[in-house]
This record gives structure tokens, C-alpha cells and sequence, in this order.
């Protein structure tokens, strides 16, 4: 049996990593091909070398461009790869371009696909995931789901209860995994107590008005900020000349983005976090810890339902005053939230690869 993932997204690449443990755990045999939507050394290589994954056969190259650039860039090259390779099923990941490109080759060659972390809506048809993630489940055989509203989201819309897996989610997988390796790992260059922020959305780096709004955000936050920034979000500050500001800000400790052990010993350690990342905003709540997202965007709704993640309307003075209050009421308390429990058991890969084995071998 011969597994294919098609990846080239830093959310990708972590959700591969415990699936690539269990497939090599059962000595099934797998092939990675990397689109190449993401290339700095920060965002790709680190985390196959931190998650000791193994390294792409194949890099389709596909890199930077407007969404139909880079979508069709791995529609183009990628299926004389496949054609090549020949596998027994592809696995897709997640909700970018390369996800969606991968599902339009796939399908088409009519190989079973397979969808990690199918089912989330935010219910905005302007956010370009939300697209990306429709056409992949509705072309994909088996959908693995991270959590029940998702299950809900998928038959809402038809799909078959047969072809939806309620697997539970893989970057918890990862994100248990991870943190017991890294415990007690600090580095030092950070202060002792921080809020950590991250963002790069379409939404949040559109404009410059927007993202003027978002630096005004952050200067009314009186407490250090760790800030990993990613690579569109640095291009654009520079581009929309708001490099200086944010620069000017002296509770902002801007850092080159960092590899994923550092990320969940950030995350472990701050007091909350910033961040319009799906991945980020839902990993803040495995160590319960609350995430200020700053946009308006039905992300995680049992997460917004606990009381984990608020929503930041950034362009409403009401709703920042109202969050900016509610980080203060946050950082003055020492009180742990609860964790939830909505995102599985941390056994989401060997649910999808038993699955898989017994789709294939059927
Ligand atoms: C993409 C995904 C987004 C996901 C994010 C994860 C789509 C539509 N968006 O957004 O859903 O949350 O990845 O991080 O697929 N750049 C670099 N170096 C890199 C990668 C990007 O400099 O290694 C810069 C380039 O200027 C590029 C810009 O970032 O134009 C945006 O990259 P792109 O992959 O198009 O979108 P992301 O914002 O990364
Ligand atoms: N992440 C990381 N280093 C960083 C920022 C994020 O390792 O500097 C991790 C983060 O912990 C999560 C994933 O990258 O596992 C989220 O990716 P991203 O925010 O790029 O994409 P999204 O989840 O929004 O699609």
C-alpha cells in the first residue's frame, strides 16, 4: 500500500507529522510532495527536521502569487507527479490553495482521497479558506473530522455519514506529542511574562487602513507582546510603510517566525495569545489559555461558546475597548481555564490510518 500526502503549508506540515509516525509504525510505505506554496527555511524545512518527517520527494515549486497563480501552479504540476507515483490514496490537509489544487488532480484521476481536518465552516463565503475547504470535502471519499460541529457542518451539506470520520483533531496529536518532548525547554530570549501574537489572514493584511487598525489594537495593549511575525504579514507592514510604527511600539518584541517546539513552549508559557491563526487560536485552548482573534470570523464555535477565544471586531471601537478590557481582567488572574476536551483523545492519526488501511485494503 503506497500513501501520498500532498502538502506545502507550515499548518500542513505539522498536521503530517503524526500521521507520517503512524504510517511508519505500520511500514506502510509514503511519498511526500511538497507544492511549494511556503519556501523560506522558517516556514518549510525547520519543521520537517524539528518533527523528524520525512523529506519531500518531489517540490512542485509552486511559490508565491495571487490565488490563481498559485492554485494553478500545482494544478499543472502536479499530476504527472501523481501519474508517476502511483499511489493507492492521497491524503490532503487543512484549507489553502495547495489543499484545494490537490483535491481538483486527485479526484480527477479518480484515486481515493483522503481529507485531514474536513469540516470546519466559518459560514463567510468572502474568506478564501472557507472556499478552498468546500471543494476539498465535497471532492475528497473520506472526510476525518476534528470535532462534532464539524460532523454537523459536513451532513448539513449532504455529504454521506459514511464517507465523515469523527477523528478528533491531528495537531493535538501533535501538540501533546511535542510538548512532552520539549518540557522544560525555555529559551531564554523571551521575558517572563508575555502575550503572544501572531496573524497574517487575508482579512487583516488586505489594506493598509486594516492594518492600521490592527498596529492601533496592539498600542492600547499595555504588556509585552512576543510577536512571530509571518513573512505577508512583515511584507505588507513594509510595503504599506507601517514598518517604522510598529517598530516604535516598545512592548512589541517582533521575532522571525520559529519552529514549532518553540511555538508550544510560547504557547505553554504566555499569559494569552493574539492571533488570527486557526491552528493557533485552537492550540491555546489544549493548555488553556484564552485567544483574543481579531476578526470577525465563526472560527472554533465550541471555543467561542467556553468563553476560549473572543472575537475581535477590530474595526468596531466598542468591541476593542470591550476586549481590551476583558485581556486586563486575563492577565491580572492567575486562574487556569479548563481545558475542552472538543478536539478528540490525542489518538486522531491512529483513528485515520486504521481507517484508511481498512478503505484500502477492502
Ligand atoms: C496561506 C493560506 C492560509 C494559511 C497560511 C498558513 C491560502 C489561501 N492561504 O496563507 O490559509 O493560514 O498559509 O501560514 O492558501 N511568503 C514568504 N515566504 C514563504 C511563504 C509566504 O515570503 O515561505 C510571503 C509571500 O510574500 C507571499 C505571502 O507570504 O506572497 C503570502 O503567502 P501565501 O502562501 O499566498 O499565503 P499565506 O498568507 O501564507
Ligand atoms: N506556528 C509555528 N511558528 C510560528 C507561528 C505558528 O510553529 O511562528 C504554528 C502554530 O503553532 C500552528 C501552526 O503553525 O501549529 C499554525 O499555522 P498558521 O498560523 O501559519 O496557519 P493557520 O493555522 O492559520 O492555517
Amino acid at each position: 500500500m503506497k500513501i501520498m500526502h500532498i502538502v506545502g503549508n507550515r499548518p500542513q506540515f505539522i498536521k503530517l507529522a503524526p500521521i507520517s509516525r503512524k504510517l511508519k509504525s505500520y511500514q506502510i510505505e509514503e511519498v511526500i510532495i511538497h507544492t511549494g506554496q511556503h519556501y523560506d527555511e522558517n516556514m518549510s524545512t525547520i519543521f520537517f527536521e524539528e518533527l523528524d518527517i520525512p523529506l519531500p520527494k518531489v517540490n512542485l515549486n509552486a511559490g508565491s502569487g495571487t490565488h490563481a497563480q498559485v492554485t494553478a501552479n500545482v494544478i499543472s504540476r502536479l499530476e504527472e507527479v501523481i501519474m508517476n507515483e502511483r499511489p493507492d490514496g492521497v491524503l490532503i490537509y487543512g484549507d489553502t490553495n495547495s489543499t484545494l489544487a490537490a483535491a481538483i488532480v486527485v479526484s480527477k484521476l479518480n484515486i481515493p482521497l483522503f481529507h485531514i481536518e474536513a469540516g470546519p465552516r466559518t459560514h463567510d463565503k468572502f474568506n478564501p479558506e472557507e472556499k478552498n475547504r468546500i471543494v476539498a470535502d465535497h471532492l475528497s471519499n473520506y472526510l476525518f473530522v476534528p470535532d462534532k460541529i464539524s460532523v454537523n457542518n459536513l451532513e448539513n451539506e449532504g455529504i454521506s455519514p459514511e464517507r465523515i470520520v469523527f477523528s478528533g483533531d491531528v495537531m493535538y496529536d501533535q501538540f501533546l506529542y511535542t510538548a512532552a518532548q520539549s518540557k522544560d525547554n525555555f529559551p531564554e530570549n523571551y521575558p517572563d511574562n508575555f502575550i503572544l501574537m501572531t496573524w497574517h489572514r487575508q482579512e487583516n493584511t488586505c489594506s493598509r487602513e486594516r492594518m492600521k487598525q490592527m498596529l492601533s489594537f496592539i498600542e492600547q495593549i499595555n504588556y509585552k507582546i512576543v510577536f512571530p511575525i509571518h513573512p505577508r504579514t512583515r511584507k505588507l507592514l513594509v510595503e504599506y510603510h507601517l514598518w517604522q510604527r510598529a517598530m516604535d511600539n516598545t512592548k512589541l518584541m517582533i521575532t522571525a517566525p520559529v519552529g514549532y517546539k518553540e511555538m508550544t513552549s510560547l504557547l505553554s508559557r504566555c499569559k494569552m495569545l493574539i492571533s488570527d491563526s486557526g491552528g493557533a487560536s485552537k492550540e491555546a485552548s489544549f493548555v488553556g489559555k484564552k485567544c483574543f482573534f481579531p476578526l470577525k470570523l465563526d472560527v472554533w464555535p465550541e471555543l467561542i461558546e467556553a468563553g476560549l477565544i473572543n472575537i475581535v471586531d477590530i474595526e468596531d471601537a466598542g468591541s476593542v475597548q470591550y476586549n481590551i478590557e476583558a485581556m486586563r481582567e486575563v492577565l491580572n488572574s492567575d486562574q487556569e481555564l479548563p481545558k475542552p476536551d472538543f478536539f478528540g483523545n490525542g489518538n486522531a492519526a491512529e483513528i485515520i490510518v486504521n481507517t484508511i488501511k481498512k478503505v484500502l485494503s477492502a
